[in-house]
This record gives structure tokens, C-alpha cells and sequence, in this order.
């Protein structure tokens, strides 16, 4: 039986303990269970963008774009570095993640000429699927998708080298799929499947959303070719900030993504008539990138980077596996299922708990219960363990609660608004 005592201990030997004290917890009674939606914000961060507002904005005014010129590729470099596995040169803060992962896209359609079928998964997240659609439409490919939401084709969504390779030929361009699922929460198998892949001449395009700062990514280890991800869960550089894309510095020449802009132009400030490309991952970039949201990004990956990816992926495995062990002592016999892998190798930093009442429940948890879940579509509600500020005693507490709700049949007074943000 695990008690307050149990949780409380558990922060007690907890080597990322200290780091929940840096960030701004304006409500101390609140158990946020919703860092893999949106990370908390943390005070260092605060200071810096005021800062880049006041000294940079308010005071340098466009002179400061001296320094801010380069700064999406600095600041990838250090996303890179401290997050992805990835040697300096490789990745680009720029954009969001839908507009990344299109370009992407493209890029490594056009790179497999010949070739005309796009692989997704049915678990994908729906911007993914949704971008994947407009590009097979318009270029007349054809989209095949792994139907992996049926636990007969695969177990909580996860998709091995085996499933996937019954899905390869060699008429398949690209496949998409990402690194830890946005709803069961299924880490899947990098190296291999995009061996796989490979094996038969396709490119994996890896959306890394949700593993970016919550796993240990080896991109350059790994052999990954492309990939994208946002800033805002994990990484907690606040809501919109801007997102990244990893492109392999051996495909730097290879890979063309279409909207060639000023800030990828070789001889920026030349203003030249026609487009030369810009070398590196500069040739990537379309324009103007958000400094206020540049400055965010880079003072959280220095707060990442001083606890280590290996402490955060650690603490990650333990708190999701302390989650479990209160799923299997409360919410199982409330009639919940658990729709995340057992084995921590094989998941991220979130749990998907199911409910026929999953809709209701999450309502009430924030409205009655103030726990902060969110709640995808039909039955699922999320629970994340973000490492650098979850503490065992807010897990506890905020399962128990959820608990104590279900049982006393409270959310059933609370009113669901379809439609709206969950
Ligand atoms: C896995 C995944 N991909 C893509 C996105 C969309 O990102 P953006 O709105 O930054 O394009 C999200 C958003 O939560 C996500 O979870």
C-alpha cells in the first residue's frame, strides 16, 4: 500500500527535487498532472524574456538584431545539444511544428522521386495526419495508414519494426510516425524503425512533441534523418513558442523544403535578385524568427541541460511507474484501463487512463478536485510526470483526489462543453 509517507520519501531521495523551487507555482493547493500539454513556467525564464522586452526591445532597439541574426540556429544548437542528441549545426528553432513537419515532408517526397505512397499511423496526432492529407492530394500520392488504435495490430498504439514493415515497398517515400504517442503515450523503437525504413529507401520523419525533454533522444547514435518537434510541453518555453526541426548535417545539400526565404539566402543583406541557398541549417530558415520566444527556448534548455537528460528520462520512468502503482491500488477497481505500456522502456513521461466517464471525470478533476489532467477524445485522460517540477506528493495527491471523485460519483454533477479546449 503506497502512502503520503511513501510519496513524500520518494521526493526526499529525488535528485531533481530543488528544481521544482525555480519554477512559478501560483497556486501551491493544484496538482498539475498537464506538463506534457503545456510545461510550467520557470522564474528564470521570466526574467530573461523580460529582459530581451526591456534591454533588448526597449532598448537596443533594431540595432540589437546584431545579435539576434543568427540566433535560431544558435539557440538549436543548444536545443540540440542539451535535448536531442545532436552535434551543433543540425537543428533550427524556427516555426511551429505543423509548418516544420510539411516542409519536411516535401523535402523528403522530392528527395524519392518515382515513389508515391506516404505512410502514417492512425494514433498519429491529427495535425500530422491532417498535413500528410493535403500534401498526398495534392501531389496525387497515396496515403496508407498503420491502423494501430486496434489493440489487434498493435499493443497501446506501439508500432515494432514487424508492423511497420509490412507496410514498406519500394514504392514508399516517407513514413511518419512519433517518437513517444500523443495519447497512449507509446515510445516506439527509433534506431529500428527507422532501420526499417531505410532498408527499403524510405525516409522516417519523426515528430519528437512529446519525447523532446521527457526521454533521453540520440538522434546522431540513432540515425535519424528528420525530425520535428515543439518547445512547449517539456521543454516549457511557454504556449506558442516557437518549434524546431532536426535535418541530419549529411542532408543538408540533399533535402529542399519548399518557401525559400530571405533568412535561408546565402548573402542575406546583399538583397540579390534570386534565391542562393545559405549553407547549413541557415538555409532552412524563411524569415524573421520570434526573439521573445528565441530567449525563452534558450533559457529552459540551460535549466534542461544542468539536470541532464539521463536524471530527467529516470525521473520520468519513476514517476510514471509510481503513477501505475496508484492506478493498480485505486483507479482499476473505479473502472479505469491503463492505455500506456507497462515496461518504462517502452513510454514517455505521460499515462493515458481510460474510463467510459473519461469526458466528465477530467472536467471535475479541475473543477471540483483541482488536479490539472487534460482529455483526448473518447475515453482518455492524460497524466504526465514533467521531471523538473512533478513532485511524488503532487502525483499522489492528484490521483488521490481523483480518486476520492470518482468514487463519491461527484463529476457526474458537472456539465461537459463539446467543443471546447480539453
Ligand atoms: C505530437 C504533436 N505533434 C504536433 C503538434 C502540433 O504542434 P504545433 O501546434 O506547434 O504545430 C502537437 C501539439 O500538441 C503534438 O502533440
Amino acid at each position: 500500500m503506497i502512502d503520503l509517507e511513501h510519496a513524500r520519501s520518494r521526493d526526499a531521495s529525488d535528485p531533481l527535487r530543488e528544481f521544482r523551487n525555480r519554477f512559478i507555482i501560483a497556486d501551491p493547493d493544484q496538482c498539475y498532472l498537464d506538463g506534457n500539454s503545456l510545461g510550467r513556467l520557470p522564474a528564470a525564464t521570466a526574467e530573461a524574456v523580460q529582459r530581451m522586452t526591456l534591454d533588448g526591445w526597449g532598448g537596443d532597439l533594431v540595432t540589437g538584431w546584431g545579435g539576434w541574426i543568427d540566433m535560431a540556429q544558435r539557440v538549436g544548437d543548444t536545443l540540440g545539444l542539451s535535448v536531442l542528441g545532436a552535434a551543433a549545426g543540425q537543428v533550427l528553432i524556427t516555426d511551429t511544428t505543423s509548418v516544420n513537419l510539411y516542409r519536411l515532408a516535401l523535402a523528403a517526397i522530392k528527395d524519392r522521386p518515382g515513389r508515391s505512397t506516404i505512410v502514417v499511423d492512425e494514433a498519429n496526432f491529427p495535425t500530422d495526419r491532417y498535413i500528410l492529407q493535403g500534401i498526398a492530394a495534392d501531389l496525387g500520392m497515396r496515403l496508407v495508414t498503420i491502423p494501430n488504435e486496434s489493440p489487434d495490430v498493435a499493443e497501446c498504439e506501439r508500432i515494432t519494426p514487424e508492423i511497420l514493415a509490412a507496410y514498406l515497398d519500394d514504392d514508399v517515400a516517407l513514413v511518419c510516425v512519433q517518437i513517444v504517442n500523443y495519447r497512449s503515450g507509446a515510445r516506439q523503437d527509433v534506431p529500428a524503425l527507422t532501420a526499417t525504413a531505410r532498408d527499403h529507401g524510405a525516409y522516417v520523419l519523426w515528430d519528437a512533441s512529446h519525447a523532446v525533454g521527457s526521454i533521453d533522444l540520440r538522434f546522431d547514435e540513432w540515425g535519424v534523418d528528420i525530425a520535428v518537434g515543439c518547445t512547449y510541453k517539456y521543454c516549457n518555453s511557454g504556449p506558442g513558442a516557437p518549434a524546431w526541426m532536426y535535418v541530419r548535417s549529411d542532408l543538408h545539400d540533399t533535402l529542399r523544403t519548399p518557401i525559400d526565404g530571405w533568412f535561408g539566402q546565402k548573402d542575406q543583406f546583399t538583397m540579390g535578385p534570386t534565391f542562393e541557398r545559405a549553407s547549413g541549417m541557415r538555409g532552412f530558415q524563411i524569415a524573421s524568427p520570434s526573439i521573445v520566444g528565441l530567449t525563452a527556448v534558450e533559457e529552459s534548455m540551460s535549466m534542461i541541460a544542468e539536470a541532464g537528460m539521463d536524471r530527467i528520462e529516470a525521473k520520468c520512468a519513476e514517476g510514471t511507474s509510481f503513477m501505475i502503482d496508484l492506478f493498480d491500488q485505486w483507479l482499476e477497481p473505479l473502472g479505469f484501463g491503463l492505455d500506456t505500456p507497462r515496461s518504462a522502456e517502452h513510454r514517455g513521461g505521460h499515462l493515458s487512463l481510460t474510463h467510459p466517464e473519461a469526458a466528465q471525470i477530467s472536467v471535475a478533476m479541475r473543477q471540483i478536485a483541482n488536479v490539472i489532467p487534460d482529455y483526448r477524445k473518447p475515453n482518455t485522460i492524460r497524466v504526465a510526470v514533467a521531471p523538473l517540477y512533478t513532485s511524488f506528493e503532487e502525483m499522489y495527491i492528484g490521483l488521490e483526489r481523483t480518486a476520492d471523485l470518482v468514487s463519491s460519483g461527484r463529476h457526474r454533477d458537472v456539465a461537459v462543453i463539446e467543443g471546447g479546449v480539453t
